[in-house]
């Protein structure tokens, strides 16, 4: 299979459409069959439940193409589920998680040209869900919906690859405290878009969100899990029940403790102690680790040791080590690797 012509080394995190998507529409209580299209518009109704009230949830995962040449996406099944969790959450019909594989499967075999080579520094980013197709103007959940997958090739989340970030705490919150924190919703992200821009704008390349009930302990970021790692190597991730529970940050848990030997634990984390730890990254599908440098709170600086040029020595390995099971040159553990190609 012959490649596109794409400058992998030099892509951003945007959209670049692809030959084909997967559609299955629900309608009348059940979802239908679904299949591959190569339209890549929605036409839905001017009161479509998705326009007017927000309805809709969705999931980010990757695939990449390993040493050996095959495509494989990396633990897909944990998508799958959180997506039911999303949907049901917000009174969505859930999308059969077996179904949900195959879909994407299909929609990255069928893309097998925008997959980025090994080595290339890219990779395959895909993009499901879920939203309420049919008009609805009280405020009720839609009774019909379409579930999608697309997907784009894509480079670095953040501008500038792995350089540490700069980052400031919030004072928007990202969650309520028994809100939709938890869930992959749409909604979390458009409230969170004026208070990225406001970060942007006073210099800063993402926000730390506290928890919204005491301002106290981390959460997270608009699209990413914390990780720190204390002085003497223990890594550590911010619990809470507002937060997306990040399949990257539970692999990370698992690959600390299980081939780095490290302690690994996950509490709360007040902000407080920021400033004793070591190294700090975001991790998510997106960002993968994007380190950390520094971390300001109203003008008051937070520098973490393991400063502004590169990723600190725990975040380092860890990084490699995960890279390296889903590239396959580190064996995977039983389950995370499908191979689609
Ligand atoms: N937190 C938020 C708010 C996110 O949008 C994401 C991205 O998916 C994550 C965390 C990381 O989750 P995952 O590692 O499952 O991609
Ligand atoms: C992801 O990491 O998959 C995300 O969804 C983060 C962001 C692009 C929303």
């Amino acid at each position: 299979m012959e490649k596109k012509n794409i400058d992998w080394a030099n892509l951003g995190f945007s959209y670049v459409e692809t030959d084909k998507r997967y559609v299955s529409n629900y309608k009348d209580g059940a979802w239908d069959e679904g299949e591959l299209t190569s339209d890549a518009n929605v036409v839905i109704n001017e009161c479509a439940g998705v326009l007017q009230y927000a309805q809709t949830c969705f999931e980010g995962l990757k695939a990449y193409t390993t040493e050996d040449g095959h495509i494989v996406t990396f633990r897909p099944d944990l998508n799958a589920s959180r997506l039911a969790d999303s949907a049901r959450r917000l009174e969505m019909p859930a999308f059969p998680e077996e179904r949900f594989l195959e879909a994407i499967d299909q929609v990255v075999a069928a893309n097998a040209a925008y997959v980025p080579p090994y080595g290339s520094g890219a990779t395959l980013y895909i993009r499901p869900y879920i939203f309420g197709t049919n008009a609805v103007i009280g405020v009720k959940p839609a009774d019909e919906y379409q579930f999608r997958v697309f997907v784009t090739p894509v480079g670095p989340y953040f501008k500038g690859g792995i350089k540490p970030l700069t980052i400031c705490v919030s004072d928007f919150d990202r969650a309520a405290p028994r809100g939709t924190g938890h869930i992959k919703a749409g909604l979390n992200y458009a409230m969170s878009l004026h208070a990225i821009m406001t970060a942007h704008a006073n210099g800063f390349d993402e926000n730390m969100y506290l928890d919204p009930a005491t301002r106290t302990k981390v959460e997270e970021t608009g699209g990413a899990n914390f990780l720190f790692v204390t002085k003497d190597n223990k890594v550590v991730t911010p619990k809470s029940s507002s937060i997306l529970p990040s399949i990257t940050r539970r692999s990370l848990i698992y690959v600390a403790k299980e081939y780095l030997g490290l302690e690994a634990e996950e509490r709360e984390v007040s902000f407080d102690e920021v400033k004793d730890f070591a190294e700090c990254g975001l991790c998510g599908t997106a960002a993968v680790i994007s380190p950390v440098g520094k971390i300001v709170d109203h003008g008051k600086e937070i520098c973490l040791p393991s400063g502004m040029e590169e990723m600190g020595p725990v975040t380092k390995k860890l990084y490699e080590t995960l890279t390296g099971i889903q590239m396959g040159h580190i064996k995977a553990p039983e389950g995370w690797i499908r191979r689609i190609v």
